[in-house]
């Protein structure tokens, strides 16, 4: 039942060509595909094509008609026994039900339109095919259809022509060609009515490109900012990696069924509405940057990705790791390299970490899966990422383009593995040189090993010669072995002189731990006698989790000073960490907590709104995620009390400071994004913590505030007031309903925002919720957002009954039964059940188990299955 990356073997044959004809009916379509196939080799062997919901209409081979027992045929797929020895063509006739095919894979109907998912193995869902990305051929598709209901009629590549079938001009076709050969999970398809704006571009080869955004009527307005990410990617492309776009035209569709974020389709992006449509009235400024980073991402994978794609899925990590570090990049070229890396940081600390210390931990190139869809995870995509960027600061940025540079020369029209990239890499920055200047073998066990590595750090201070040594050493137990793993950890460094304070002594360096310990010699100032204040894994160099006998004077130091933006944020987290710590084993450290918030005043004062965004971010705590991390015995109740009881201390006694920046800001929160969106961001966290120190201007302020132009102070007026469960939350929820009732994206955030804020009303809410006339349960976003936000209930999903869990087990049975690819991805709500104290964890398992005896699809028993394991 699972598949293994040991046993893959070429497939024997090659399809350069695929002809596709799609006859779209009012109950069903028919499909016909024509593909040349070519045998790879002498001997003859059978030709295996998957097949899944596809009735059979008629086979032939070179225009003969093929009678069984010449071919066979399952639920899985179609086999033919003894095709010919030499290139021949092979024509199929079939039929699709589009119309009742809720798992948003394969084609589907969403709002009336047509279209598809194939990535990772949807396309045997619409005909007789391998459906293995190491199948590349041309395909040239036609599609004809009503000419009222489907006035437009989508697929890869270049319009060829399009036309009026007959003489009543009912029907009408389109022909589309792709020139570049692609595996099929790249394939799309759009028929409906859609409603078009389009832009261009002109590459650096002056070469005139086509860009359309496809969207529902009406929603053309929203489409501005989708364009010009796409527009600021390209260019970015060009003038970093010298990559050019290579079709005449690029589209983009919003579908508001769609089970991922989105999908790189070679010139046919389909992308999941909330990631196209908005702009500074609709979506706040985060969601704003994430749709650009989202559209240039996709942008990104027509070279990494299409037009070099992945031998098999074990490789996904080889696109999706890679084109997440270049939409990282983007991102952190166009705004804040600072404030990006703490946004990725933070996220690869509550998700990725989370995952790797759990059942669901795998490795970034995993040995084995039984549902290639349960592997789109966060290890795959951000821990992937991370790779990538230490690849790129242990080979420096020129020799790392350099190595860049090769690979895509070597690969480009070919499906390639991890290793063909990372030896092509090292081959192409050191050219013929042999020196890279780490060890290789073991820095490929980031791909092959699971789990977050640790590494402890001791200090030494010799006064005599002014020297720091420090001692290290790494540490990770993967994969249940005890065997002893060495990793290539860069850990770039820096250190200050107490004395002097905010300028380091040392511009960053890179130590490379590649053993299990190692030493490191920091030579300061000639005279110096105080030992200086480390700064570690500045930039956060590597992707593990660290302890070290800094001092918390020594944290307290580098969050007033240190200058790497990441390691003084990280510093400010540790701290909180320890408090909250301390809190929750009943043993509150007040001089500790004197002391962090007499640290906060004096950050204020230095940074004032000078630095607006930065300042919000060294002020919020850790994530709840994070904060779970903490702990051997979870108790998740307690540990949401204890953070606002945090933050209501927090905003107690910064009251003042805060008071006085607020009004300095207000100047500059009207401005378009991205400007403004610092003063924006720390409005909203002074309002949330003045909010929570019971300020009722603010609160006040806050309601009227819900009817602001920018959706991003309108939410954060909602953020503020979440944890009061007042009438003014109340009041503040119902003008946002009322204002944004006709806006299905708008209001998937409302509906999150009423699924996790607490109250003291029950389970009942939920379930309004999900039967509210608004809430459509074929769209996962409004799934995720009601099911998804109910998790983050902490009162409510946790609660020490059970009822909170059996609810959801019951909710995502339900899911399960029309989309697996979305139930599977949220049952990993229950990952975590062995680490809670022990009511919550008995209820937990008491709700797997429920599942494990539903009747569950392959893809959600999977998931479950490990989590109980
Ligand atoms: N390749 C897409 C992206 O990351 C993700 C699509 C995955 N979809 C799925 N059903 N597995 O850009
Ligand atoms: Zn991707």
């Amino acid at each position: 039942k699972s598949i293994k990356l040991s046993d893959y073997v070429e497939y024997p044959f090659l399809i350069p060509s695929i002809y596709l004809d799609f006859d779209i009916g009012t109950d069903y379509v028919v499909v016909q595909s024509s593909m040349i196939i070519k045998p790879k080799k002498k001997e003859s062997s059978k030709l295996v094509l998957k097949g899944n919901q596809i009735k059979l209409l008629s086979i032939s081979i070179n225009g003969k008609e093929l009678k069984l027992p010449e071919y066979s045929i399952s639920d899985k797929g179609l086999i033919i026994h003894s095709p010919p020895g030499s290139e021949f063509e092979l024509k199929i006739r079939s039929l699709i039900d589009p119309f009742r095919n809720t798992s948003l894979e394969g084609l589907y109907l969403s709002s009336g339109m047509l279209t598809t998912q194939c990535e990772a193995e949807g396309f045997r869902r619409i005909c007789f095919h391998p459906d293995r990305p190491d199948v590349l051929s041309r395909y040239t598709v036609r599609i004809e259809a009503d000419r009222t209901l489907y006035p437009i009629l989508l697929s890869n590549g270049n319009e060829k022509y399009s036309g009026n079938l007959n003489s009543n001009n009912l029907r009408h076709e389109f022909i589309w060609e792709d020139p570049f050969p692609k595996p099929c999970y790249l394939f799309a398809l759009v028929a409906g009515k859609l409603n078009s704006v389009s832009d261009t571009y002109i590459t650096n080869t002056g070469r005139l490109i086509d860009i359309r955004i496809y969207v529902e009527k009406g929603d053309e307005k929203y489409t501005k900012h989708a364009v010009n990410s796409l527009i600021k990617a390209m260019k970015w492309d060009e003038e970093n990696y010298g990559l050019e776009y290579d079709l005449d035209e690029y589209k983009i569709v919003a579908v508001r069924h769609f089970n991922m974020g989105a999908m790189e389709n070679k010139g046919l992006n389909i992308f999941n509405s909330k990631l196209v449509l908005a702009d500074s009235k609709t979506a706040t400024d985060d969601e704003l940057e994430r749709i650009e980073s989202v559209i240039a991402h996709e942008y990104f994978h027509n070279w990494t990705g299409n037009r070099i794609t992945c031998r098999d899925w074990f490789q996904l990590s080889l696109k999706e790791g890679l084109t997440v570090f270049r939409d990282q990049s983007f991102t952190s070229d166009l705004h804040s390299k600072g404030l990006k890396r703490i946004e990725d940081v933070s996220f690869l600390r509550n998700f990725q970490f989370a995952e790797d210390k759990g059942p669901t931990s795998h490795a970034v190139k995993p040995k084995e899966y039984v549902a290639i869809d349960n592997f789109y995870t966060t290890t795959i995509y951000e821990k992937g990422a991370e790779l990538i960027r230490m690849l790129e600061l242990l080979l420096g940025k020129e020799k790392f383009f350099r190595g860049i540079n090769l690979y895509i020369r070597t690969f480009d029209g070919s499906a390639a593995t991890t290793e063909d990239f990372i030896n092509s890499l090292i081959k192409g920055a050191y050219l013929e040189e042999k020196n890279c200047p780490f060890d290789l073998d073991k820095f490929l066990n980031w791909y092959y090993k699971s789990g977050t590595p640790k590494v402890y750090i001791n200090q030494s201070w010799d006064s005599k010669n002014s020297i720091l040594n420090v001692s290290f050493e790494q540490k990770i137990d993967s994969e249940k072995t005890s065997e002893n793993t060495e990793m290539v950890i860069p850990i770039l460094y820096s250190c200050y002189s107490r004395e002097k304070g905010a300028s380091p002594i040392a511009e960053d360096n890179l130590f490379i731990l590649d053993k299990n310990k190692k030493n490191l010699k920091i030579h300061t100032l000639p005279g110096e006698k105080e030992a200086p204040v480390l700064s570690l894994f500045r930039r956060f160099s590597s992707p593990v989790v660290w302890e070290s006998d800094l001092l918390i004077d020594d944290y307290l130091f580098l969050f007033l000073n240190d200058n790497d933006y990441f390691s003084r944020w990280d510093s400010g987290q540790y701290l909180m960490r320890e408090i909250l710590k301390t809190r929750l084993c009943n043993k509150a450290n007040y001089s500790l907590e004197d002391r962090f918030i007499n640290a906060i005043k004096q950050t204020i004062k230095s940074l004032e709104i000078n630095d607006p965004f930065f300042l919000a971010t060294l002020i919020a705590i850790p994530g709840f995620a994070e904060l779970e991390s903490l702990f051997t015995k979870v108790d998740p109740i307690r540990i949401y009390r204890e953070s606002i009881d945090f933050q209501v201390l927090i905003g107690n006694e910064i009251l003042q400071e805060l008071r006085i920046i607020s009004k300095n800001l207000l100047v500059n929160i009207d401005h378009q994004w991205p400007m403004g969106r610092g003063e924006r961001k720390l409005l909203g966290t002074i309002w949330f913590y003045l909010s929570l120190a019971g300020d009722i201007d603010v609160q006040k302020n806050c309601v009227e505030s819900i009817s602001h132009s920018s959706m991003t102070i309108s939410r954060a007026a909602l953020g503020a007031l979440k944890p009061l469960d007042n009438t003014l939350t109340e009041e503040a929820s119902n003008l946002f309903y009322n204002l944004w009732k006709e806006n299905p994206v708008v209001l998937d955030s409302w509906f999150a925002y009423e699924a996790s804020r607490p109250h003291k009303r029950g389970i009942n809410v939920i379930e309004k919720l999900l039967s509210h006339p608004k809430f459509d349960w074929k769209a996962p976003n409004a799934i995720r957002a009601v099911l998804g936000g109910f998790s983050k209930n902490i009162d409510l999903f946790h609660s020490l009954d059970g009822q909170g869990y059996l609810f959801m087990a019951d909710k995502l049975i339900e899911v399960d039964k029309i989309n697996p690819i979305t139930a599977s991805r949220m049952v990993k709500v229950f990952s975590k059940w062995k680490t809670y104290i022990n009511k919550n964890k008995e209820g937990m398992y008491e709700s797997l188990l429920k599942l494990n005896k539903a009747n569950i699809s392959s893809n959600t028993r999977e998931v479950v299955e490990l989590i109980l394991n």
